[in-house]
């Protein structure tokens, strides 16, 4: 396999963007990727999407990304993993790349959420329509429930989830792209609405417009694009059971462990080596479970760390600090991509006042439903 870099990148402000369709926020993103790296020509696209078919009624998205970026004839592909769509587009990209196939690939992600769909039932599609949907099990339903298993087994409490929020929001506050860029209060979380206990609004990820794109090239051409390329060092996806009824254990996410692991092996590091991540924290008890699988502390410690400090800004691990999905905001098939062009910005040393001093190893995690689908990749910078 050829060794892979990112070499530009691209987003879109998120939020609920009235202005703007999908394929605005789609080509403006991947613009930004082609400019970013001065390139005017592809071999080929990924497009990460979960369901443009029922938000605003669009399928077929691939190739008409293709054309309104003016590349018409140039092989699309859409990729679909429910909220780890953008992480699998990525992967499906870095692997075109790597195989020798194809050198400049993009990746993009996109998601326009705030049209007039029922968002509650789109996402929905994604958990098991028999065992889940079927009964009125919505995802904040879902979440709750592993919210109360990992409760159960570690001692978990409200305020220990409320303070990942807290965190979000301050980390929001610096990024000029994110949905919510006001800080909120312990007391702000813990006495906002409750959506389904024991997950209150502000322990929710938002309704999000939003796209975001990078290119990739083999990273012995990367200098002919860029002065500071970041390689990808490993990347690992794994699947687990879609409901979380046959969930051997819902309080842990393995399919977090796994992907986790094999990106790992893949790049030859260990935790202990990622300086800075972006994790799926659709809702604040999966940041704390993702914090455990991937090994960022030990299995039930994980409440502790964001009141601690040890994922903060200047902590032992940083995480989220673009305001991760909860206050940055989750355009859901964009989310896997906007991860890795926050840990581009930070490997390459761009991210100004949220930078993490000395950065050069950086991991993001992708998750598709209640933890059925996930996938991992590795950046260093380089
Ligand atoms: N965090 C912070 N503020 C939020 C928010 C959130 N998650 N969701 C909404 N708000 C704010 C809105 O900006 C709005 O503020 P304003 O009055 O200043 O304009 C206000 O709260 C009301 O917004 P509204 O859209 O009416 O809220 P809602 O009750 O319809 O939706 C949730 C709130 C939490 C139910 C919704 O955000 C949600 O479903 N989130 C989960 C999404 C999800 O499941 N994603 C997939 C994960 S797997």
């Amino acid at each position: 396999m050829r060794e892979v870099a990112v070499i530009g990148t691209g987003i879109t402000r998120f939020g609920e963007l009235w202005e703007a369709s999908l394929r605005d926020l789609c080509v403006e993103a991947a613009l930004g990727a082609l400019t970013s790296a001065g390139a005017d020509t592809l071999d080929s696209i990924y497009v990460g999407n979960m369901s443009a078919g029922l938000f605003v009624g669009q399928e077929h998205l691939a190739p008409l990304m293709a054309d309104y970026l003016g590349l018409g004839g140039v092989p699309a592909t859409r990729v679909e993993s429910a909220c780890a769509s953008g992480g699998m587009a990525l992967r499906s990209a870095f692997l075109e790349v790597a195989s020798g196939m194809s050198d400049l690939v993009l990746a993009a992600g996109v998601e326009k959420m705030n049209d007039g769909a029922d968002v509650t039932g789109v996402l929905a599609t994604a958990s098991d329509q028999e065992l889940e949907v079927y009964y009125g099990v919505t995802f904040p339903g879902l979440y709750a429930m592993v919210a109360r298993a990992h409760m159960e087994k570690y001692g978990t409490t409200e305020e220990d989830l409320s303070w990942v929020s807290v965190k979000a929001h301050r980390n929001g506050a610096r990024n000029p792209n994110a949905q919510f860029r006001r800080l909120i209060s312990l007391e702000d979380v813990m006495t906002s609405t409750m959506v389904a206990e024991p997950l209150r609004m502000l322990h929710c990820s938002p309704v999000t417009d939003g796209a975001a794109a990078v290119l990739l090239c083999p990273l012995e051409r990367a200098k002919e694009f860029t002065d500071r390329p970041v390689k990808i060092l490993g990347s690992g996806a794994a699947t687990s059971t879609l409901s979380l009824t046959h969930r051997k254990d819902p309080a842990d996410l393995d399919v977090v462990e796994l992907s986790g692991r094999r990106a790992y092996e893949m790049a030859g590091v260990t935790p202990d080596d990622i300086q800075v991540a972006e994790v799926h924290d659709c809702f604040a008890i999966a940041e704390i479970c993702c914090y455990e699988a991937l090994g960022f502390v030990e299995p039930g410690k994980g409440k502790d760390a964001a009141r601690d400090g040890v994922t903060d800004l200047g902590g032992k691990i940083p995480v989220n600090i673009s305001g991760g999905l909860k206050a940055k905001g989750h355009p859901v098939g964009a989310t896997g991509i906007a991860q890795a062009v926050t840990l581009v910005e930070q490997l390459r040393g761009e991210a100004g006042e949220s930078q993490v001093e000395g950065a050069r190893i950086g991991l993001a995690q992708n998750m598709g439903g209640s933890g059925a689908s996930s996938v991992v990749h590795i950046f260093q910078g380089v």
